[in-house]
């Protein structure tokens, strides 16, 4: 099955969470997110020309399912252990090779930017996957309102390092702080965005609040949580799961159904949600995003460039 971008778009509001209430979201999610509780603020989004047709996955799946090593190796940590986490005042630092590097309020480094509902396929590493519908605006536009020098080839991003509130930073699971890192075509790519929400409203703190980088044609692990740092750089920059485990996560980690992890195949996948009964899913190549990032990688061998 090709995969299919959202067909229609207008310019309305973006997708009211309700929209998507499902009778086994009713059932099992209204005590455990609260419904009945006065509403979030609602983010004003347009729909955006990238958006999948798929249907997303529940609020509850999207929010209580979640690697955040952060708060703990578990699925279920970042739910329970994130709450605490102070987003606001939050700042950004951005350095290296840029005209104006700074310590950036959020509001500040998001002032200019075009807020946008993403509806994307989102693929982890440990096959499976969701459907999710983000509010961002794209890194590219970012990069281009901080000013990129001559020079730059890549793009490091940082989590904030925080131990008083993400406990999981209390033993060393990972090397604090968790490190990811594009080539700057790659963050220049419209398909990559900083997501400052979901379903319309302000990030979960369990999915990365403020501020989260999402990569949809790579696997989950690129898109960093709860960003502080972003610097453009010259050389490649270390990133946290290939620093871990070279030989399993390479620097492109693009998702790619005919390279397998040394584990796991990776030919198939497992819709978060999808039932008991619903088979696995073919594992498209870039996740389904091949019309737009194929090019980037012309001339690479994408086995040995994994
Ligand atoms: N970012 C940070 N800072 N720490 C993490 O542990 N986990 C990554 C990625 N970003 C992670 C992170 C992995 S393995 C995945 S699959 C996605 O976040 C999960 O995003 P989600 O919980 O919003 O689905």
């Amino acid at each position: 099955m090709p995969y299919r971008f959202k067909t229609g778009l207008n310019w309305s509001d973006t997708t009211p969470r309700a929209d998507f209430i499902n009778r086994r979201q009713l059932i099992a999610g209204a005590v455990a997110m609260g419904f009945g509780t006065p509403a979030l603020a609602r983010i004003n989004a347009l729909p955006s020309q990238y958006s999948t047709d798929a249907e997303p996955n529940t609020l509850e799946e999207i929010t209580q399912y979640n690697n955040f090593y952060e708060f703990g190796p578990g699925k279920g940590d970042p739910a329970r252990n994130a709450g605490g986490l102070t987003t606001d005042p939050w700042s950004v630092k951005i350095d290296g090779l840029v005209e104006n590097p700074g310590n950036y309020d959020l509001a500040d480094l998001m002032s200019g930017m075009v807020l946008e509902e993403r509806i994307y396929r989102f693929r982890c590493v440990e096959a499976w996957s969701m459907i999710v519908p983000w509010i961002g605006f794209q890194l590219s536009d970012l990069l281009n309102k901080v000013g990129v020098r001559p020079g730059a080839k890549f793009v490091a991003f940082e989590t904030l390092v925080r131990p008083e509130e993400m406990p999981g930073q209390e033993s060393p699971l990972l090397d604090w702080p968790y490190r990811e890192g594009l080539r700057i075509d790659e963050a220049m790519n419209p398909l990559s965005i900083l997501a400052t929400g979901l379903y319309g409203e302000a990030m979960p703190n369990q999915n990365g609040a403020p501020i989260r980088l999402v990569v949809p044609w790579k696997y989950g692990f690129k898109s960093i949580k709860s960003i502080v740092r972003i610097s453009l750089t010259e050389t490649r920059p270390q990133t946290t799961w290939n620093m871990q485990n070279p030989r399993e996560y390479g620097f492109y980690s693009n998702v790619n159904p005919k390279v397998d992890h040394p584990r796991w195949s990776q030919a198939t996948e497992r819709r978060i949600g999808a039932g008991y009964f619903a088979g696995r899913e073919d594992t498209l190549m870039f996740n389904g995003y091949g019309d737009e990032v194929t090019s980037l990688y012309a001339g690479q061998d994408l086995s040995k460039d994994f």
